[in-house]
C-alpha cells in the first residue's frame, strides 16, 4: 500500500482500526446486557416454576392477583433487559458501517483529488478502494476476536473456581477396608456449622446389633448428630468409630454402603417407584427383595393400590405420593440395601400410629442383627430401644432406658405424660365421633346395624 501511496495507506490505517476499537466496547455492552438478559430469563422461569409446584399454596392463601402480579413485574423487567439489549445490538452494524463508510468516502475524496491532479492514476484508486474493502473485514474481526477472549477469560475463571473447588470429606490416604459389622461410638464430639456450636461433647456408644434412640425438642442437634455417622459432616472436635475403627479410615463408599439413611426430608426420584427403591443397590433388585422391603416398610399395601404397582412412576410424570407414603418409600429404599446401620431421623412422623407399630415390629424382626439408631418424637417409637438419648440444645440431657427414665422424672417422663394425655383426648374424640355414627346408624330409616370400627379398617395414612 505504501508503495503504491503513502497518504491513502495512512488513511487507511488510521481510519480502519477505529472499526476495531468501537466494535470492541459496543461489543462488550452487548455481552453484558445479554449476560443480564439471561439472568433475567432465569428469574422469570423460576417464578413460573415456583408458581405451578406450589399453586396450591398460591391457591389456599388466595395469592393469585399477588402472583400474577409480581410476575408481570419479573417479564416486565425482561422485557426492559431485551429492548436495552436490542437497541445496543442494533448499533452495531450501522456504527461499523458508518466508519467503513467515512473510510471509503475519505479515500475517495483525497484519492479522487490526486487523480485529477494526475498524482494517481485511476486504476490505483480502484486499487485502494479494494483494499479498504478486504482490510475491513479483518479489522473488524479484531474486535471481535478481542471481545471473545476477554469473555471468555471471565468465564474460565469462573468455571476454573469450581475445577479447583476440593470437597470437604474425602477418602482417607490409608484406607481400612474390613467389612464393617456396626458397633457404632461418639467419643467427646463437638459440631459447629460455621460458628455455631450445635452439639456439645456427645459420647455414647451401640453395640453391633444394639438400638439407640435420640428425641429431644426441634433444633436440639438430632439430624446433625446422625448425619455425621455416614460422614455428611466431619465433626471438629472428637471421635467417631465404627468398630472401633474411626469412620474417617474406612473408604467412603464402603462406609456409606454399610449405612442405610432415612433422612427427615425425603427425596424421590422422577423414577418408576421399584427404581426409587432400589437406588442404593450396587444390582437390581429381585422382584421378592423388592415384595420384602414394601413389607417391612409398610409400603406394599399402598402399592397394590397403583396403577402398574411398582412399575408406577413417581412425581410430577406419575403419582403424587402422600408424605406417609413417601417416608415408606424412603424406609423401603433404605431397608432394600440390606445395611448394617440403619438409622431412621424422624422416618415415621407422616405414618399414623398403627402403621408405625406395624413397620417397628417388623424392623425390629429384620434389625436383629443389625444395628438402629431411631430419631423420633413419639415415645411409642423409641420407647423399646436398648438405650434413649434425650438431647437438649446440643448435649445429652437425659440417657437411659424407657424406664430408668421415667424413674428419672425428668424431661422424657414429662413427655410422655404430655403424649398420654394427647393419646387420652384422641381416643376420647375418637369415642364421641364414633358414638354418633352409631346413633345415626341406628335410626329407623336407615336400619343398617351398627358396627364398630375393626383395626384393619383404620385408616393406611394420616395424611
Ligand atoms: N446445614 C446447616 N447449616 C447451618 N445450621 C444448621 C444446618 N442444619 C441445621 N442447622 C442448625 O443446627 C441446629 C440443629 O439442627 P438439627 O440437627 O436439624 O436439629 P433437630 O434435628 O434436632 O431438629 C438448628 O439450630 C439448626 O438451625
Ligand atoms: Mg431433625
Amino acid at each position: 500500500m505504501f508503495g503504491v501511496n503513502t497518504k491513502l495507506a495512512l488513511i487507511t490505517l488510521i481510519l480502519t482500526p477505529i472499526s476495531s476499537y468501537v466494535f470492541w466496547t459496543i461489543g462488550r455492552r452487548v455481552n453484558r446486557r445479554f449476560e443480564q438478559l439471561q439472568s433475567q430469563f432465569g428469574d422469570l422461569s423460576a417464578k413460573a416454576q415456583e408458581n405451578f409446584s406450589g399453586i396450591r399454596v398460591v391457591k389456599a392463601f388466595s395469592q393469585e392477583e399477588d402472583e400474577i402480579r409480581a410476575f408481570a413485574k419479573v417479564n416486565r423487567d425482561y422485557l426492559n433487559k431485551a429492548v436495552d439489549l436490542a437497541m445496543v445490538n442494533g448499533l452495531l452494524w450501522p456504527a461499523m458501517q458508518f466508519i467503513l463508510g467515512v473510510a471509503l468516502l475519505t479515500i475517495l475524496y483525497v484519492g479522487g483529488q490526486d487523480a485529477i491532479e494526475k498524482q494517481l492514476t485511476i486504476g490505483q484508486l480502484v486499487q485502494f478502494v479494494a483494499y479498504l474493502q478486504l482490510i475491513s473485514w479483518p479489522m473488524i474481526a479484531l474486535g471481535e476476536v478481542t471481545n471473545m477472549i476477554q469473555q471468555g477469560a471471565a468465564s474460565l475463571g469462573r468455571l476454573q473456581h469450581i475445577f479447583e473447588a476440593r470437597p470437604a470429606i474425602t477418602d482417607p490416604i490409608d484406607p481400612v477396608t474390613t467389612p464393617i459389622k456396626g458397633a457404632v461410638e461418639f467419643k467427646g464430639i463437638s459440631f459447629a456449622y460455621g460458628q455455631a456450636v450445635v452439639l456439645r461433647d456427645i459420647s455414647f456408644s451401640v453395640p453391633a446389633g444394639g438400638s439407640l434412640a435420640i428425641v429431644g425438642p426441634t433444633g436440639s442437634g438430632k439430624s446433625t448428630l446422625v448425619n455425621l455417622i455416614p460422614r455428611l459432616f466431619d465433626a471438629q472436635q472428637g471421635e467417631i468409630t465404627i468398630d472401633g475403627i474411626d469412620v474417617k479410615r474406612y473408604p467412603l463408599p464402603q462406609l456409606r454402603r454399610a449405612v442405610g439413611y432415612v433422612p427427615q426430608e425425603t427425596f424421590l426420584f422422577s423414577v418408576p417407584l421399584r427404581e426409587n427403591v432400589g437406588f442404593g443397590r450396587d444390582t437390581p433388585l429381585a422382584e421378592s427383595e423388592l415384595e420384602w422391603a414394601g413389607d417391612v416398610s409398610q409400603l406394599g399395601k399402598d402399592v397394590a393400590d397403583f396403577p402398574a404397582r411398582y412399575d408406577t412412576m413417581i412425581g410430577e410424570r406419575g403419582v403424587t405420593l402422600s408424605g406417609g407414603q413417601k417416608q415408606r418409600t424412603a424406609i423401603a429404599r433404605a431397608v432394600a440395601k440390606d445395611p448394617r446401620i440403619l438409622i431412621l431421623d424422624d422416618a415415621l412422623s407422616a405414618v399414623d400410629t398403627y402403621t408405625e407399630a406395624e413397620i417397628l415390629k417388623r424392623l425390629r424382626g429384620v434389625m436383629r442383627e443389625r444395628t438402629s439408631i431411631v430419631v423420633a418424637h413419639r415415645i411409642s417409637t423409641v420407647k423399646d430401644a436398648d438405650e434413649i438419648l434425650v438431647l437438649d440444645e446440643g448435649v445429652i440431657a437425659e440417657r437411659g432406658t424407657h424406664r430408668d427414665l421415667l424413674e428419672r422424672n425428668g424431661l422424657y417422663a414429662a413427655m410422655y405424660r404430655r403424649q398420654l394425655l394427647e393419646e387420652e383426648l384422641e381416643v376420647d374424640e375418637e369415642q364421641s365421633e364414633h358414638d354418633k355414627r352409631v346413633r345415626t346408624s341406628t335410626a329407623p330409616e336407615q336400619g343398617a346395624p351398627p358396627r364398630a370400627r375393626r383395626i384393619d379398617e383404620m385408616p393406611a395414612d394420616q395424611d
